[in-house]
């Protein structure tokens, strides 16, 4: 059943939720040529800890790790391990904290140095097209109105989408009804209602949209080995535009004063 939260739930889950985008800025500063992903993810979970907060995916299902690390044809759910990280890699790291006993879930596709124009253009397309996806999450719409904009924005564009895997509700638990498809039809699918909380969070392939499970159960990565990018916001939908819970400001600041 999709839940309808109070104003002060969501305000709740707001805090979580910047948790996450704090975290994930956090992250900014240390990605870079040579960092592994294991040390990525213990910088992540003190920092989690440290404000007070439980890493959300740490024991999810048996998830061994704080952070989903995808590099990459990597698509969402790598673990974090002693792979180094190199110039012109991209790495989605995806991150979920609980505070207050609400969740917070947010992913970024970040660059390591330098990367081909081509891949750029993947990553500010999925980017954009989450707040495509934003714009199309309003009360009286319905979920395929959001699945529709990211999916025609990103087809036209050349991208395809990932279908097995999709955005979510969001509250006490990670995963709560409803699914947020990032492909569908225009004014098909549940109804959107003031007070529901829901992650919207593209997957989109540079090359075809069939992915594969890797051997350790986890990690997905695209059939063709191209490349994949991953980003995710929570939000709450009111009457007019959403009120987005999570934000990319504080990732996006890092990274100007890195350049
Ligand atoms: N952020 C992922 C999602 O939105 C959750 C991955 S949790 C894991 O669905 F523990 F399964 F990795
Ligand atoms: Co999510």
């Amino acid at each position: 059943m999709t839940q309808i939260r109070t104003a002060a739930e969501i305000e709740l889950i707001r805090k979580s939720n910047l948790l996450v985008s704090e975290t994930l800025a956090e992250m900014a500063k240390w990605i870079k040529p040579g960092v592994t992903t294991e040390q990525l993810d213990k910088i992540a979970e003190e920092f989690i800890r440290d404000a007070g907060g439980i890493p959300g995916f740490l024991g999810y299902q048996g998830y061994p790790k704080t952070l989903c690390t995808s590099v990459n044809s990597q698509v969402v759910h790598g673990i974090p391990s002693a792979l180094a990280l190199k110039e012109g890699d991209i790495i989605s790291i995806d991150c979920g904290a609980i505070l207050n006993e609400y969740y917070g879930d947010s992913a970024y596709t970040f660059a390591v140095g330098e990367i081909k124009p081509e891949v750029k253009r993947l990553l500010e397309t999925t980017r954009e097209s989450l707040f495509k996806g934003i714009e199309a999450a309003v009360a009286g719409n319905r979920i395929g109105d959001i699945g529709f904009a990211i999916q025609s924005y990103c087809e036209e564009r050349g991208y395809s989408v990932v279908r097995e895997l999709v955005g979510h509700g969001l509250g006490t638990k990670l995963h709560e009804a409803p699914e947020v498809p990032n492909y569908g039809r225009k004014g098909r699918g549940p109804k959107l209602q003031e007070g529901m909380v829901i992650c919207i969070e593209p997957m989109i392939n540079m090359g075809r949209k069939s992915i594969i499970q890797e051997a350790d159960g986890w990690t997905i990565r695209t059939s063709d080995n191209k490349p994949s990018a991953h980003f995710e916001l929570a939000i709450a939908i009111q009457k007019e535009e959403a009120d987005v819970l999570s934000t990319f400001e504080y990732i996006e600041k890092e990274l100007k004063n890195i350049e």
